[in-house]
């Protein structure tokens, strides 16, 4: 499996764009969207259970990882904003968001059009839509947006600095990132300093891994399910690590502390 992480982080754009499609096909064949329309590691409020969301039965399934949007978004006011979100996966959080946060326009953007396709007919609401795209060559004017999410995908663009640089010209002045994803500590150190760097001021930098590590935890069960009922075997592997389940080497990572879990509000200067 590292071997394989390792690769895919070092693939060309174009393999990558080959390996998620091939990635939302096969999950688009196998999973309703009634059960997974989130593709992250989910995120517990640990002892602060009062500030956890609460939810409409149709949202419990996947709570942790509606609570990894929440918990990335709560801290700005997004009601009758426009909003952007980069790397929506299968549009749980759009959709999340969109219902709960009452935004104006929520566009979520991806770049395998399978899983923009999917998310159109699945996540049907008034002010929400979905578009093919990359996150390095954002498909938006200048200053189209109060706010920019981007949760859990960052971490593999190939040109880091040109997805900054596209989220600091769609946004509007004093406009928002808010952003989550893993990295190492070295990789975090970097990170920030390229923020600086294209005139986005880190607000608030937090890392979450013990929120993160909780979750999967509490998730696991069900993550195990979802992969035994549909994935054939011989993908076991791949899945739970994919997944981040309780035996595997991500999952360690995690524990370990080899990988850190960050969230950030940024906002343009
Ligand atoms: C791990 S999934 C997370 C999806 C979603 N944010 C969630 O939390 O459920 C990462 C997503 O980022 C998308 N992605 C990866 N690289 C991208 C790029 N350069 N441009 C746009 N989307 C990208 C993938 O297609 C995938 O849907």
């Amino acid at each position: 499996m590292r071997k394989i992480v390792t690769y895919y982080l070092s693939a060309s754009m174009a393999m990558k764009r080959i390996l998620w499609r091939a990635m939302h096909r096969f999950i688009i064949n196998k999973y309703k969207g009634s059960e997974l329309v989130f593709l992250n590691y989910g995120y517990d409020y640990l002892d602060s259970k009062k500030e956890s969301p609460k939810l409409q039965d149709i949202d419990e399934k996947e709570r942790y990882c509606l609570q990894l949007y929440h918990s990335t978004v709560a801290d700005v006011e997004l009601k009758n904003r426009d909003i952007l979100e980069v790397g929506c996966g299968r549009g749980g959080g759009a959709s999340y968001i969109t219902r709960y946060f009452k935004p104006k326009s929520y566009i979520g953007l991806d770049m395998s059009k399978e899983v923009i396709k999917f998310n159109n007919r699945y996540h049907k609401m008034p002010g929400l839509s979905f578009v093919t795209g990359n996150a390095q060559k954002l498909p938006f004017e200048d200053q189209s947006f109060d706010a920019i999410v981007n949760v859990e995908s960052s971490r593999s663009y190939n040109d880091i600095d040109a997805f900054i640089s596209e989220v600091h010209r769609a946004l509007r002045p004093k406009g928002y990132l808010l952003f989550a994803d893993i990295r190492t500590e070295e990789e975090n150190e970097l990170l920030r300093e390229r923020f600086n760097r294209f005139g986005l001021k880190v607000i608030k930098e937090v890392n979450i891994i013990q929120n993160v590590v909780t979750a999967l935890n509490l998730d696991s069960e069900r993550r195990c399910d979802l992969i035994k009922k549909k994935t054939p075997k011989m993908f076991h592997g791949f899945a739970e690590e994919f997944s981040s389940t309780k035996d595997s080497k991500r999952y360690e990572e995690f524990a370990d502390g080899t990988m850190i879990y960050l969230q950030y509000v940024l906002q343009k200067e």
